[in-house]
């Protein structure tokens, strides 16, 4: 079975040394029975060197090339524990025997659409878009207190909440456009978890019964 994993860079960062060793044992565990790929987000290393980039008048390409770099980084952080190559497009991506570990590829989107893209190409039988909260909810859930989970969503309820299009650098959305549209065209199971949570994320990596959003394509 082949399970994608895009990691927000929101839980991957240099802040969380004992995090990524622990994530990178329950990876290798999980990696014993199945076939993981895992995309590594940007998070506020990204967003820090974007809003600087923006200020000094970088092109909208330039800045998603500086996020792509982000992401390469907190991957390089999480692959000490595997040392392989980290593929810098979905295709070298293919050619790797897995546990595959990467970053963004090219700009104009997310590394939850690499994920969605890797996904629709070797047919993973689940995407796992693992957060730093419990799911998918109605607003913000650091924002708002009142903010409500869905234990469900339908695929045409989160590209309304999601948008058309690619916006720009830097934009975190709950799962961006692109990465929607691919769901829903190719049918891609998933599921959106708290990353933090290592007994959810494993649950869900394992197909099991997990606290998150399980977001229904048909
Ligand atoms: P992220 O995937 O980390 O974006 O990529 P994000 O929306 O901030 O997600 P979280 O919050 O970390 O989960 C960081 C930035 O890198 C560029 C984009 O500008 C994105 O906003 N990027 C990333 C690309 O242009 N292409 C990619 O393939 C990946």
């Amino acid at each position: 079975m082949k399970v994608v994993i895009s990691l927000g860079g929101s839980i991957i960062s240099p802040d969380e040394p004992d995090y990524i060793k622990n994530v990178a044992s329950l990876i290798k565990k999980a990696s014993e029975n199945l076939a993981i790929y895992v995309v590594v987000g940007g998070g506020k290393l990204a967003r820090s060197y974007i809003n600087v980039g923006r200020k000094l008048g970088a092109s909208e390409e330039y800045l998603d090339a500086i996020g792509i770099s982000a992401t390469r980084m907190n991957a390089m952080l999480l692959n000490i524990f595997f040392n392989k190559t980290i593929p810098s497009s979905i295709e070298e991506a293919c050619k790797i025997s897995p546990p595959v570990i990467m970053g963004g590829t090219v700009p104009g989107h997310s590394t939850d659409a690499v994920g969605a893209m890797l996904a629709r190409e070797i047919r993973a039988d689940r995407f796992i878009i693992a957060t730093d909260v419990d799911g998918i909810y109605d607003k913000d859930p650091k924002l708002h207190k009142d903010a409500k989970k869905f234990d469900k969503i339908s695929i045409k309820e989160l590209r309304r909440m999601a948008g058309d299009e690619w916006e720009r650098a830097g934009k975190s959305a709950v799962v961006d456009a692109i990465a929607c549209r691919i769901i829903e065209e190719s049918k891609i199971k998933t599921c959106v978890v708290n990353g933090k949570n290592l007994r959810e994320l494993e649950n869900a990596i394992y197909g099991k019964k997990f606290n998150g959003t399980l977001v229904e394509i048909e």
